[in-house]
């Protein structure tokens, strides 16, 4: 970051999004901020951030935003994310996450901006989990393939990047999509029982956990690709009692189940997560347990009353 008392601007997409939310509120504490995203309807509103309506396939608007606000950082955490809509509606899916990011790419070559852009373990078959930077990509499901080619488009592209995949997002934030954590609350709180796949391994990510560890790696200036998840590698069941046993709900209303038995759209990797050794050798933020990330959530969701 510059010194003096012009803040570098920072333009984030999907603001609107789980994780956009929580890039907007870190990254306004230190930049001036242009949050952008699909809709009219602005979520996140602080001091030191201005909002934009803003579709990441329309390129003449995107160029247009970035000559006006000129930002030396672009993040892109806008995303077409529903694995199973992404099986559907391919051609959709490809425009957001690889037309979009062929865009970016583009505005960043002219102007000479960073792009931090966020990827996932799905790039992965889940054969062999939780995977390292090196391990080379196999995605099983067509969210993967869009994500992987977006990622590609970047590296190909002769700018200055950063990557940052990660997994299982959850946490709390104004009306967005329900991540695993919301919809699970749901359910509980209305005495339901749920069945969640006991064969599905990953290391679920707090958003502003997240978040947190991208502002400290804008600021140090790091570029490259890097894995960033929670310290705890454990089955969507397990993480399911976790949340059980943390907002204290009946743990007998959450059933083990197989991923066969689901029959959703997309096939799921079943060892999935990231290992985030290459992250923690570098950052001072630490990243958090499941513990102390639902921790973290329960008291989020205290305060907003979500
Ligand atoms: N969620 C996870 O578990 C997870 C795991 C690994 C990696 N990631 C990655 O992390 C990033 C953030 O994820 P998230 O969970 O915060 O996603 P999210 O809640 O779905 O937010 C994405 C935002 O981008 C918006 N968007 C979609 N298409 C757009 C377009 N063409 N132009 C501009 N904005 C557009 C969405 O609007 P609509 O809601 O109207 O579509 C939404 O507000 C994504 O890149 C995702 O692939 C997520």
């Amino acid at each position: 970051m510059r010194s003096g008392k012009h803040k570098d601007t920072v333009l984030i997409t999907g603001a609107n999004g789980l994780l956009g939310q929580k890039l907007c509120l870190s990254f306004s504490s230190s930049y001036k901020v242009v949050a952008t995203d699909l809709h009219t309807q602005n979520l996140t509103s602080f001091s030191n951030s201005v909002y934009e309506c803003l579709d990441l396939t329309d390129r003449r608007a995107l160029v247009f935003h970035v000559r006006f606000y000129n930002p030396r950082v672009i993040i892109n955490a806008a995303a077409y994310t529903d694995v199973d809509g992404c099986e559907i509606h391919r051609s959709k899916a490809w425009a957001t996450n690889v037309g979009g990011v062929k865009n970016l790419v583009e505005v960043c070559q002219k102007h000479q901006i960073k792009l931090v852009h966020l990827s996932t373990d799905y790039i992965f078959d889940g054969e062999k989990g939780p995977y390292s930077e090196e391990d080379p990509p196999h995605p099983i499901n067509f969210y993967g393939q869009t994500k992987l080619e977006g990622e590609n488009v970047i590296k190909e592209g002769g700018i200055d990047f950063l990557i940052v995949r990660t997994n299982v997002l959850y946490g709390v934030g104004k009306k967005v999509k329900k991540n695993f954590l919301l919809w699970l609350l749901e359910k509980l709180s209305a005495g339901e029982k749920v069945k969640i796949v006991s064969d599905q391994f990953n290391n679920p990510t707090l958003a502003d956990n997240l978040s947190a560890c991208m502002l400290e790696m804008a600021q140090k200036g790091i570029s490259g690709i890097f894995h960033i998840g929670g310290t705890d590698y454990l089955s969507r069941y397990d993480f399911a009692l976790k949340v059980a046993d943390k907002f204290e709900f009946d743990k007998s209303n959450i059933l083990p189940t197989k991923t066969e038995f689901l029959n959703q759209k997309a096939k799921r990797p079943h060892r999935g997560g990231l290992s985030t050794r290459k992250a923690q050798r570098i950052l001072r933020t630490k990243l958090l347990s499941v513990e102390e990330g639902l921790e973290q959530a329960k008291k989020s969701k205290e305060e907003t009353k979500v």
